[in-house]
């Protein structure tokens, strides 16, 4: 089996690249912020704090998040209700930041994103896959960008998706979750030793996905 990291910082463009490179390389992609997403989404669901780690903590054992994989994508069911789209929200990203500075939160989907990882080849995205999740990846690369440029693709997204976006509020919500993540005592967002950095500010989404594949073909060869 092959396994691909790419890890990197909110809005990089890790999903789109890495969903592209997958469907190209024939691989499952799978993103993992969409199970710090559902954990967030839950707990604002059961009116639970997300800043307080022991409410968290005792509800996550009544959590049911699976994956699915509808069409060639990635659909997320929370306790058997699709919450695909619903987890891209705005106030859902700021509260999987909260969630993912949790350690037993972090614990409790760790083996599920292994278990991914065991009977296919994947490209898995996050924050600390090359580093914690799947350390042995075959390949590892960190994806970055400028947190303006970020800002940017995220306000065209959520346009595109019909939701309603503020450039400036977008940014320092970026800004804030890169804080959060990177500063985070349990697995906090850093560039494995061993992993490649693209920075894709000044690339295109098709040039950016060229670089991947060709990183991942250079590196299975
Ligand atoms: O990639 P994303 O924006 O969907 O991730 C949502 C949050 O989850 C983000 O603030 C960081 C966290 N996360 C994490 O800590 N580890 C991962 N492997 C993936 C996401």
């Amino acid at each position: 089996m092959i396994a691909v990291a790419i890890d990197g910082p909110a809005g990089a463009g890790k999903s789109t690249i890495a969903k592209a490179a997958s469907a190209s390389l024939g691989y499952i992609y799978i993103d993992t912020g969409a199970l710090y997403r559902a954990v967030a989404l839950s707990c604002i669901k059961n009116n639970v704090n997300t800043t307080d780690a022991k409410a968290v903590e005792k509800l996550l054992p009544d959590i049911d998040i699976r994956l699915i994989f509808f069409n060639g994508s990635q659909r997320i069911l929370l306790d058997d209700n699709d919450v695909t789209d619903e987890i891209r929200a705005e106030n859902v990203s700021m509260a999987a930041s909260a969630v993912s500075a949790i350690p037993s939160v972090r614990e409790f989907l760790l083996e599920l994103q292994r278990s991914f990882a065991r009977n296919d080849n994947v490209i898995m995205d996050g924050r600390d896959i090359g580093t914690v999740v799947l350390p042995n990846a075959d390949v590892k690369i960190f994806l970055t960008a400028s947190p303006e440029k970020r800002a940017k693709r995220r306000v065209l997204q959520l346009e595109e998706s019909g939701m309603p976006a503020d450039f400036d509020k977008v940014l320092f919500d970026i800004v804030q979750r890169d804080y959060n993540d990177t500063h985070r005592k349990t697995a906090p967002l850093k560039a494995a030793e061993d992993s490649v950095t693209v920075d894709t500010t000044d690339m295109t989404l098709e040039q950016s996905v060229e670089a991947i594949i060709s990183i991942i073909k250079e590196k299975t060869i």
